[in-house]
């Protein structure tokens, strides 16, 4: 079948990007460069109707006194204006896009005077990496990525994508490789498509301030090594670092404005960071060092064409519900109480491994830090062995992956949790014993 010509927006998207001498039109894929929002279609013709005394462009339905026709009894469950019924823009709803910019800037101070697009509102983060790597990965690019990741990022690049994970070792010794992540970034070819999560899944390890500061610097040397660069920041389980001299901020702080190479992405949401799983809002936000208003806006104008290609928009009612809790006065103070919960845990499973010295010739503890989860390797036995004798001898439920075992500790009670390494030590011997 032929393909359908690229159309005049995206040319014109494409040549903003291209203004000036600014990379980023080089580094979109394919399908990045046919990507538009197409604002003179239906959704043109709608905006250009708002105010018309009769409009009849708007594919949702209103009651005769305009109102949206909404359920009564769904109306009742919700403290939100009836309008959270009906659809919100593609690029998100503006009050809740802006109020999520401010609230960056709060959470990481160091981007205080940085600029950066207008967060466009996502199906959560699942959805802003998968358009993320639909704008900027062609069949056969690669990845390059820590070998220890979130498993869904192959079914999201590898099989959505088509993309090639070039893998480099997440930990040397007990500190994060960079000098892995330097020779990938070095590596033959001019455009490398980096993805970096912290706080990590599965590892639950987050680089310290200085690892942070030695990533910025192998991705600046390597820009100026003449390479192009799109660094993906996926802040799934941001604001959740329980030790001092863990980098806080987002690693897309440092990005910003580091180099007219470096296009930096951040895949953020409400997910985690509000504790809201079902609710299904995340953003993706752009930045590089030079990039005009109007360039900003192009890259927002691709990432709201492929939400619309996708799922038209996010949640309206989460959007709104969210919007609502920000204002609530009791937010910071029952945000800080679920991350005291999370912290304790973390807290309690660094004391058990101190206490009990004797879990050592059975596993060791991973680096970990932050987030939902940490990791233990076994000692002398299978990781998969060891997962279905905790299952079959013990009650007890762990993921196995690359040799590791991965403990959500966000999910286990915290007065479980001396019995859960407790559990995971017997496994381990009972295997050494010779149980099957
Ligand atoms: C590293 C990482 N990124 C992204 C996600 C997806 O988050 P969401 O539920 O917002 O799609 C997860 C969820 O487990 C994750 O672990």
């Amino acid at each position: 079948m032929a393909k359908r010509p690229t159309s005049e927006i995206a040319n014109e998207l494409n040549a903003v990007l291209s203004e000036n001498g600014c990379k980023a039109y080089s580094l979109l894929s394919e399908r990045g460069r046919r990507a538009f929002f197409p604002a003179r279609g239906i959704l043109g013709q709608s905006a250009e109707a708002r105010g018309s005394a009769i409009n009849a462009t708007i594919g949702t339905a209103k009651e005769d006194d305009g109102s949206p026709l909404a359920l009564d009894c769904l109306k009742g469950m919700v403290s939100v204006a009836p309008t959270a019924f009906l659809y919100a823009p593609s690029y998100g709803v503006k009050a809740f896009r802006e109020k999520w910019a401010e609230a960056m800037k709060v959470k990481n101070p160091s981007l205080a005077g940085k600029r950066f697009s207008l967060p466009v509102a996502t199906n959560a983060l699942t959805h802003g990496l998968f358009l993320a790597g639909q704008m900027f990965l062609d069949d056969g690019d690669k990845l390059i990525l820590p070998d220890l990741y979130w498993d869904n990022y192959e079914l999201l690049f590898a099989d959505g994508c088509g993309a090639r994970f070039a893998t480099f070792r997440t930990f040397s010794g007990r500190r994060f490789n960079v000098a892995g992540l330097r020779r990938k970034l070095l590596s033959a070819g001019e455009k490398k498509v980096l993805l970096l999560n912290f706080p990590n899944n599965p590892t639950g390890y987050t680089a310290t301030d200085e690892e942070a500061l030695a990533i910025r610097d192998a991705i600046r040397d390597a820009a100026e090594a003449g390479k192009r660069i799109v660094a993906l920041i996926d802040d799934a389980y941001f604001g959740l670092v329980y030790e001092k001299g863990v980098h806080g901020e987002s690693l897309f702080s440092l990005l910003t404005d580091l180099h007219e190479n470096v296009l930096a992405v951040k895949l953020d949401g409400a997910t985690k960071e509000d504790y809201v799983w079902g609710f299904r809002l995340g953003f993706v936000t752009f930045a590089m060092k030079g990039l005009s208003d109007a360039q900003l806006k192009a890259l927002e104008d691709k990432a709201a064409g492929l939400v619309r290609a996708t799922i038209s928009s996010a949640s309206n009612l989460a959007q709104n519900l969210l919007l609502a809790a920000y204002d609530s006065p009791d937010y910071p103070a029952e945000k800080a109480a679920k991350f005291a919960t999370l912290e304790r845990r973390y807290r309690v499973i660094r004391r058990l491994l101190r206490a009990h010295r004797e879990y050592r010739e059975s596993f060791e503890a991973m680096p970990f830090n932050s987030g939902y989860f940490m990791c233990v390797r076994p000692k002398g036995v299978d990781a998969e062995a060891v997962r279905r004798r905790l299952l079959s001898g013990y009650g007890t439920g762990v993921i196995m992956l690359c040799g590791l075992l991965r403990i959500a500790f966000s999910s286990v009670p915290t007065d479980k949790l001396e019995e859960l390494f407790a559990n995971i030590d017997a496994a381990i011997r009972d295997i050494k014993g010779g149980h099957k």
